[in-house]
């Protein structure tokens, strides 16, 4: 038996061994990426490092990094999908020497002193080459002198081994993915890694960054300084490790599982299998934004909606199960307890996760009310129009697919929960239509999310270096103008606008906001020059930059300072000098929640 702490302690000992260096663990919100809603991978907050700028830590870095995940949140319940996830990863940054990677790869999980598999359990995949890149030959190699027998190297095209980020931008490159053997049956002749049948399990992926892509859908360009990045599920390998069918059946998994069962009316089964480990998925989500740094809540947009959604199915699962959503409390504090060893943050937290978990959960019960009352009035409908039926006209004990789908949108009632009380009150629901206007709804919010996407990935562009720098130059105008109390609560950049939420007590007036721009563009016409150093923790609180002091490993922060209007520790990357800005307006000034305001401004 091999636990998530003794799998994260043999990672840090190895790595650290080899001599990489420990970076912090960041949140789960993305700084300054408009173009994904969580971290979704380890890489993700390296992006800036991996096309090209110097990070303060060094070239050879390694972490372990919380990580969300929601595109197959419908398939959460089966035995293996998980929204969050904490991630191993390690890094060559500027350099791309796959061989000593993949000789690594090979140390760690076959040598005794670590994960100890045997050679034959392993298999590999490599890229097998297209028009973008040839086929892998040193990743081949390389397996092959490890003692990785040919049968069990697979080739590959771009759709299984080229890996970047979801968004279609960024750094990317060929992989070489790595497989543990559950000695099960092969399902087919064709069973091979990549097969979902449970035979052939992937446990690490070593990608070579060697190219980029600046806009969706445009061809990968070769990048200058190639890098590599590797990322290790942590669930997904204990459960291969264990030979646990699901990563659902070990670890903190099971134990909230089983304290939920000891709770719940309706015991843990075949049935009721799929709602405990929702639950259990959505619950530790939940809980992992709620006590998020960034301080998330649930809302209607962005993370907090996908904050709300996690809840409010959570409330849907316990009422399958009948549990009683006040136990909530329970799963929260036996998952605070088992990772406050790595999260201080949820520790620091505990009261708030619980405060704002409840208020959603009541809010959705009464929404749900709500709900029954509308759905009584689509049948009471239904129903009078069988009575007012014309001569032969046969109505249905039907309920439409757009009925269905105002009780979801409006009402937040799921379509399994109109499904349910619809069969018990002898009605159907017209699935298919509901399907269709989901569609139409999706297709419609798509296209209003796709004009975040447009600009490309926004690290790349000096556009957004220098919205950047505008961010620091206001942040400094807000002290001054209202006091050092004054603190960043959250930060979005495009490339066509910034977006700042801070805390201040007063709507602004407009001529604070006049006050505000003029400071901006002083500085600007001061034409400073904007300077980055890299100090250990210790010396950047000294030399009295502000910013946040998260670091756990001791590891160099890089200071930008702006001459003597602000020094900030953050990860860049900035304009070269505040002339480059040419002119800052401010286009906004809103309430962005209780005490929080929140600037737009752009660069014209
Ligand atoms: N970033 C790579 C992944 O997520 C390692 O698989």
């Amino acid at each position: 038996m091999i636990t998530d702490k003794q799998l994260k302690k043999l990672w840090r000992d190895f790595f650290t061994k080899h001599g990489f260096t420990q970076i912090s663990n960041s949140s789960v919100i993305p700084e300054n990426d408009p173009t994904v809603l969580f971290t979704t991978a380890g890489m993700h907050p390296l992006v800036p490092y991996l096309l090209g700028e110097k990070h303060p830590a060094g070239n050879k870095l390694f972490d372990v990094q919380r990580c969300i995940r929601t595109g197959d949140i419908d398939d959460v319940g089966d035995y293996n999908h998980n929204t969050f996830f904490e991630m191993l990863g390690n890094w060559f940054l500027g350099s791309c020497p796959k061989d000593e990677m993949i000789k690594l790869s090979y140390e760690f999980l076959t040598s005794k002193e670590y994960l100890g598999i045997p050679t034959e359990k392993l298999s590999v995949t490599v890229f097998e080459g297209d028009e973008t890149a040839p086929r892998d030959e040193v990743a081949t190699n390389t397996w092959k002198e490890c003692g990785i027998a040919e049968d069990h190297i697979y080739y590959n095209p771009k759709k299984d081994n080229w890996w970047g980020l979801g968004s279609g931008v960024g750094p990317c490159g060929p992989d070489t993915e790595m497989f543990y053997d559950s000695g099960k049956e092969k399902c087919s002749e064709n069973c091979r890694p990549g097969c979902n049948c449970g035979k052939y399990n992937e446990i690490w992926n070593d990608v070579f960054m060697q190219y980029r892509v600046d806009n969706a859908g445009e061809k990968a360009k070769l990048l200058e300084n190639p890098n590599i990045d590797t990322g290790m599920g942590v669930e997904r390998t204990i459960c291969v490790l264990n030979g646990a069918k699901s990563s659902y059946d070990v670890g903190v998994f099971k134990l909230a599982i089983d304290l939920m069962n000891e709770k719940a009316e309706i015991k843990n089964s075949d049935e009721t299998v799929r709602s405990y480990r929702i639950l259990a998925d959505h619950l530790r989500s939940s809980i992992f934004i709620l006590g998020d740094e960034k301080g998330i809540k649930p809302s209607n947009i962005g993370q907090g909606y996908i904050l709300r959604r996690f809840i409010r199915r959570s409330v849907n699962h316990a009422r399958k199960i009948a549990l009683n959503t006040k136990y909530f409390s329970d799963v929260v504090d036996l998952y605070i307890d088992y990772y406050s060893d790595e999260y201080d943050i949820l520790v620091k937290n505990r009261d708030l996760i619980k405060k704002e978990l409840n208020i959603e959960v009541e809010k959705f019960t009464k929404a749900i009310d709500l709900g029954y009352k509308e759905f009584e009035k689509v049948i009471a409908g239904i129903e009078r129009h069988k009575q007012f039926a014309k001569e032969g006209e046969i109505v249905e004990n039907i309920i439409s697919g757009k009925a269905a789908f105002r009780l979801f949108d409006t009402f937040g009632f799921p379509m399994e929960l109109t499904e349910e009380i619809a069969k018990e009150r002898g009605y159907e629901v017209d699935k298919a239509g509901y399907e269709e206007a989901f569609k139409a709804h999706q297709e419609k919010s798509r296209t209003a999310s796709a004009g975040a996407f447009k600009g490309g990935l926004a690290d790349s562009s000096y556009e957004n270096a220098k919205l950047h720098t505008a961010t620091h130059i206001m942040l400094a105008g807000l002290k001054k103008m209202f006091g050092n109390q004054v603190e960043q609560r959250g930060s979005n950049i495009t490339p066509e606008r910034l977006r700042f939420d801070f805390n201040l007590d007063h709507k602004m007036t407009p001529e604070e906001i006049k006050e505000l721009e003029n400071f901006v563009n002083g500085v600007i016409e001061r034409k400073i020059d904007v300077t980055c150093e890299e100090l250990s923790l210790e010396e950047a609180k000294a030399s009295g930059a502000h910013g946040i002091f998260d670091s756990k490993y001791g590891e160099k922060v890089k200071i930008y300072t702006i001459g003597d209007v602000d020094k900030q520790i953050c990860g860049g990357p900035h304009a070269k000098n505040t002339g480059d800005l040419h002119h800052f307006k401010i286009q906004k000034e809103e309430s962005s929640s209780s005490g929080i305001r929140r600037i737009k401004a752009i660069l014209d």
